[in-house]
């Protein structure tokens, strides 16, 4: 067990400026093997930043993110092609190549990273399609699927490598109930079953309590709490309790552009 209690991945003091703006001002985090981790925090707050700085897709401007203990930021094209083998990841948008059908694009990071035959490839593409309900959806375009459909299709291609760690980007918004209960479940059971490691960014509260082994909320470019979901419940921290609650009134307010002064 030594091992497991290593952390997966490592930030510490992580910041990124884009122009003048300073997104993320010093971001701690550890995530250990196994956790399913929620990010929670405002639009615009800078979670789908913190993602990409851990794919290595942006470079920090400060502080460290090591995955199992490897520099990311400084790590070469062939280092992180590696890397990339071990970290799935769900955009928040599905970012689907509409130029090209569900199996190809299922295909592209098998064909980019990995020297399996083509019979493989198509055995694990069908495999995967299995897993999100979407066998029927092989041959058909991006264009022709619906938003939650393309969602599911996304989530597919983030799991085909099998992969370590999952970083998932508001993997259920936009669904139906049951869809998303659906993919609060797959996330889940991925887990469990092979072992992987979750980051879930998302705004859906059901979703959240229902995933994560552990919760975090970034404010103002840090985490400032992170803590088990029973803690996230009833929070101490007024940010957290605001958040959690949806409620109007509170701290939050004033980061609201009218309140701005
Ligand atoms: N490539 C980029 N170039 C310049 N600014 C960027 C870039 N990507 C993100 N930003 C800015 O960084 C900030 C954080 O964006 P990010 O997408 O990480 O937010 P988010 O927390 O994921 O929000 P949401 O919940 O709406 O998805 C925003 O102000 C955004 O405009
Ligand atoms: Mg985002």
């Amino acid at each position: 067990m030594a091992t497991d209690s290593k952390p997966l991945l490592e930030l510490e003091g992580v910041r990124l400026t884009f122009g003048k703006e300073e997104v993320l001002k010093g971001v701690d985090l550890h995530i250990a093997p196994r956790e399913r981790l929620i990010v929670l925090g405002q639009s615009g707050g800078g979670k789908s930043t913190l993602l990409r700085l851990i794919l290595g897709i942006l470079k920090p401007s400060g502080g460290s993110v090591r995955f199992k203990g490897l520099e990311v930021g400084r790590m070469g094209r062939r280092r992180l092609n590696k890397m990339r083998q071990k970290i799935g990841m769900v955009f928040q948008n599905s970012a689907l190549v509409s130029s090209l059908n569900v199996r190809d694009n299922l295909a592209l990071p098998l064909e980019e990273l990995t020297d399996k035959p083509r019979n493989e490839i198509d055995d694990l593409i069908m495999h995967k399609l299995e897993m999100v309900g979407m066998q029927d959806a092989r041959d058909k375009m991006p264009a022709e699927l619906s938003g939650g459909m393309r969602k599911r299709i996304a989530l597919a291609r983030g799991i085909i490598m099998d992969p370590e760690l999952i970083l998932y980007d508001e993997p259920s918004a936009g669904l139906d109930p049951v869809t998303s209960t659906l993919i609060d479940q797959l996330i889940i059971s991925l887990s469990e079953k092979i072992g992987a490691t979750s980051i879930v960014v998302t705004h859906e509260m059901d979703s959240a309590f229902r995933i994560a082994t552990r919760m975090a909320m970034l404010y103002k470019g840090r985490i400032i709490a992170e803590d088990k979901p029973e803690a996230f419940r009833h929070h101490s921290n007024p940010v957290v309790a605001q958040f959690i609650s949806g409620n109007t009134e509170g701290p939050l307010n004033e980061d609201l552009p009218e309140n701005r002064t």
